[in-house]
């Protein structure tokens, strides 16, 4: 007997994924399909598959043309699979011409001509439609943005507006899109959505008007340094059914969202301590914070941190802030928080480096986080008996930025399901904090 297998991830099923699989069954006489698992596709940086695993199982299944189907869930199992099940002939699509020449060492390998004008990518499109998304402030992060989007489907970066009309104008014409608007609400009634990348105090006015000219929003953070100001928002968005996403690009990324579900679900035990610090002494990374608040800015990384583990529930908030004698900006901020069994603090610096770790301890053992935790692509759980310790990788494909992006998209589309990953409520308990940092009297370095 022959056997034959091949991979896909078979989204929204179409005649090229037929075509191949019947030309990949005649090849043999066993046909072995593996179907990729949503969290493969996401660690791959595939973030817009539009079905789960099991509908594209499905998928396959209902073709007939399948004998076997089996998950693929990491990189490197076509090799196993191919010495378990014995496979005689690996067969894929023309678009991986040469690609996987390394599994000649375990089978023949057949590269299929691909079926022309049809792809999961243009289905998804056309059926998503694309949503025109414009930029309010033509700076270093809007150019990321427009980087990032392209690997995301059903958006399309298409429009710019800046405070300062050159800047917007040759921002336009470097980054190849087709519009810079002079007026603000001359970019509101072109777009679906926008990004907004200006300076902190100017976003809640921005965000207001788009949102009134029902536009979506994806806003730097935090959206305002007043509570009051993004309890205001937040209800405009909830009340119009608009999209109201704050960029913590953290939250977005499944790495962080693991890492915070395994912390919760007893693995340490309770949680009684929460540590996060994020400081830098030069350079952009992980926010650009160059101007007022930019301490707070850096914050709302380690705050959101604290609200996912430990809750919104918080009974007392105390900040000790450094300010520099010279420039007067804030150098560095420790935050406490504390909950009825628990406490937090959350160290952040400008200009003071600290050890840019992440630890939550428990009542059985510690979750440990190192730099940059904000990417969380590796964690690692410590126990008083060491044969217990379990150490983990979710890998990022690209910029944090492409996961926020993908959390828009779905937005946009009113799909809601993700919206836990950061509430209205954690945008308000977060201005709540950043309000608290501004209003602390400093002490003078
Ligand atoms: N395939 C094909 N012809 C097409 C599209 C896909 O022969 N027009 C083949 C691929 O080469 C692969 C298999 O079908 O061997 C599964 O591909 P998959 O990646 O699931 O489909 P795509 O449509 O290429 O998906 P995407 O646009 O998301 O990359």
């Amino acid at each position: 007997m022959r056997t034959v297998i091949t991979y896909g991830t078979y989204d929204m099923f179409h005649e090229g994924h037929r075509r191949l699989l019947e030309r990949a069954r005649e090849l043999g006489d066993w046909l072995i399909v593996g179907v990729t698992s949503d969290s493969y596709d996401l660690s791959r940086g595939k973030l817009n598959v539009q079905q789960s695993t099991l509908e594209r199982v499905e998928n396959v299944r209902n073709t007939g043309l399948a004998d076997q189907v089996l998950i693929e869930e990491y990189a490197g199992q076509k090799i196993l699979d191919i010495q378990e099940w014995g496979v005689d002939v690996f067969a894929i699509g023309s678009d991986w011409l040469g690609k996987f020449d390394y599994l000649k060492d375990y089978c023949d390998v057949v590269y299929l001509d691909r079926t022309r004008g049809v792809s999961s990518t243009k289905l998804r499109n056309e059926s998503m439609g694309i949503h025109r998304i414009g930029l309010v402030g033509a700076g270093a992060e809007a150019e990321n943005l427009v980087k990032e989007a392209r690997y995301v489907s059903g958006i399309s970066v298409e429009a710019v507006w800046d405070p300062n009309a050159e800047k917007a104008a040759s921002f336009a014409s470097d980054m190849e899109l087709g519009w810079a608007y002079e007026s603000y609400p001359d970019l509101l009634s072109n777009v679906d959505a926008v990004y907004i990348s200006t300076p902190v105090d100017s976003r809640p006015d921005m965000i207001r008007q788009a949102l009134q000219a029902d536009v979506r929003v994806l806003s730097e953070s935090p959206l305002t340094l007043s509570k009051e100001e993004t309890e205001e928002l937040t209800g405009l968005a909830e009340r119009k059914d608009l999209a109201l996403v704050e960029g913590i690009r953290t939250a977005y990324t499944p790495g962080f969202q693991r890492m915070v579900a395994y912390a919760r679900s007893g693995s340490i035990g309770f949680i009684r301590s929460v540590e996060a610090t994020l400081t830098r002494v030069r350079g952009t990374e992980p926010v650009s914070a160059s101007d007022a608040g930019a301490i707070a800015e850096l914050a709302v990384y380690p705050l959101l941190t604290v609200l996912k583990l430990l809750g919104g529930e918080y009974t007392d908030v105390r900040c000790r802030i450094i300010e520099s004698g010279t420039t007067k900006k804030h150098l560095f901020a420790r935050i406490d928080l504390e909950y009825p069994r628990a406490v937090a603090s959350v160290k952040v610096g400008i200009g003071v480096r600290a050890e840019n770790d992440l630890e939550i301890a428990g009542t059985r053992g510690s979750l440990y986080v190192p730099a940059p935790w904000w990417r969380t692509q590796h964690y690692e759980t410590r126990f008083e008996d060491a044969n217990e310790n379990e150490e983990f990788y979710d890998r990022l494909e690209g910029d944090e930025f492409r996961y926020e992006l993908a959390e828009l998209s779905s937005r946009i589309r009113g799909n809601g399901r993700s919206a836990y990953k950061l509430r209205a409520e954690d945008s308000v308990s977060i201005a709540e904090v950043v309000e608290l940092i501004n209003g602390t009297t400093p002490i003078k370095a």
